[in-house]
């Protein structure tokens, strides 16, 4: 079920759940649920994968990783990274704040984003990011103007938008023609020459990104395709490319999911790269749900179990404010009981406290469960608390991250007054 069940996992031996060295029941007691746990050596193997394909025979640089910080950017994890060589891909400038909090160089990070604002621009630029990844001609005319105004050079790739299905989720695919990102596949060449005109405007990469939680190699080499025929056309035209960033998208084991290999993913699509006669590109891959999804689980506490008619539900102290995937996407995450003293199972939806038909984490799942019990909700390692929320005020979960007998809060729960302390009554 998880992709490194040494790290977060269950013993067989002591028939306990555990991250790393710690066990989960004993996490949950001491920093009290809903807490989300990472494991350090399960992000660190994921990158290491990554890594491996990196590398050519001879030892020389092929790719490097940039992690798509929007899946998990909490500072512990963003300094773990950064310590082990990832680039960044950024969305908005609260991301770039945060990577320089956590110790990541501006130099290292790819901007990302539909809808850059002014200021955002302005402060990347300041800060001196590897490059933008601009999606439109309105957006290529602000960034130059305002390098203008600073009397600084913009490095910018475009983003191609390749059109192709990439067989995921409708709100998580991104690379077909309907979507609103990129710049479409037909317009990118006279995109580029525009770019190339413009005074305050340095050219430097090209990009893509298909979707998420795709699970098959073949749609990313059908991007590829598309992506490297336009450089080789763009090269005749004079343009040069020095990089190509061929985006995030490699999909996990929710539990029954087989995505290949990281490994075997990365070299793949290298492989294709050079064999396709393109050996002097610096291939970036901005990998977010891979390197972090398994990493994590979210710990809650059984508060009632209700029967119904129709359904029973099994509700816990977790909502769709701290795990929204289940809710917007109709996400599968497993659920499994890390403490239960009960034999006797019955078939539950998993709901949360708030107010909403929509808040639920499981549907009709087997559980051996009382009041009181913890459930780990497994593979929340991404998107997880990075797109939790407030809603009925309530405050977010605390983080913690494991390091083997080790646990460090690596973020508080918040408290009520932190819900409301920028309120004012008129
Ligand atoms: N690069 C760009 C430009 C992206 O937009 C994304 C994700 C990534 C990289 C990283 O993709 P990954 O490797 O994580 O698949 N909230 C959704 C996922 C949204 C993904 C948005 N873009 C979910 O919970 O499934």
């Amino acid at each position: 079920m998880l992709s490194l069940p040494q790290l977060i996992g269950f013993s067989e031996q002591n028939g306990q759940w555990f991250a790393e060295n710690v066990s989960l029941s004993s996490i949950a007691q001491e920093f009290g649920t809903p807490c989300y746990v990472y494991s350090k050596k399960a992000l660190t193997h994921a990158f290491d994968a990554y890594d491996k394909a990196c590398f050519r025979k001879d030892g020389t640089r092929r790719a490097r990783v940039h992690y798509a910080m929007k899946a998990n950017s909490n500072l512990a994890i963003l300094n773990i990274f950064s310590k082990l060589g990832t680039g960044f891909d950024l969305v908005s400038g609260g991301e770039l704040a945060r990577v320089l909090a956590a110790g990541g160089k501006a130099s290292d990070c790819v901007f990302s984003g539909v809808g850059k604002s002014h200021s955002e621009i302005a402060t990347a630029l300041k800060a001196g990011v590897k490059c933008f990844n601009v999606e439109s001609i309105p957006e290529l005319t602000r960034i130059n103007e305002i390098a203008s105004s600073l009397q600084l050079k913009a490095p910018i790739s475009l983003r191609v938008n390749p059109d192709v299905d990439a067989k995921t989720h409708p709100y998580i695919s991104t690379g077909l023609k309907d979507n609103k990102f990129g710049i479409t596949f037909e317009d990118v060449i006279h995109t580029y020459q525009v770019a190339h005109q413009m005074s305050n405007i340095q050219i430097v990469g090209i990009d893509c990104h298909i979707g998420s939680q795709i699970l098959e190699i073949s749609p990313f080499l059908d991007a590829l395709d598309r992506v490297l025929s336009l450089i080789q056309e763009l090269k005749t035209v004079g343009i040069a490319i020095q990089h190509l960033d061929i985006g995030g998208g490699l999909g996990i084991d929710y539990g029954g999911d087989t995505p290949p290999d990281i490994t075997k993913f990365a070299n793949t699509l290298l492989d294709h790269i050079e064999k396709s006669g393109f050996t002097d590109l610096e291939v970036i891959f901005e990998p977010g749900r891979s390197l972090v999804g398994n990493a994590g689980v979210l710990l809650t506490l059984v508060e009632y179990l209700k029967p119904g008619e129709t359904k029973n539900f099994c509700i816990v102290d977790a909502a769709m404010n701290d795990l929204m995937r289940p809710a917007m996407y109709e996400a599968f995450h497993a659920i499994v009981p890390i403490n239960s003293s009960s034999t006797d199972s019955s078939v539950y939806d998993v709901v949360g406290p708030v107010c909403e038909t929509g808040d639920w984490l499981g549907r009709d799942r087997k559980l051996s469960v009382v009041s009181g019990d913890v459930l780990a909700i497994l593979s929340a390692g991404a998107y997880g608390f990075s797109m939790s929320s407030n809603y009925n005020t309530r405050p977010r979960a605390a983080e913690v991250m494991v390091d083997d007998m080790v646990v460090h809060v690596i973020r508080e729960r918040e408290t009520l007054e932190n819900l409301y302390q920028g309120e004012r009554i008129i």
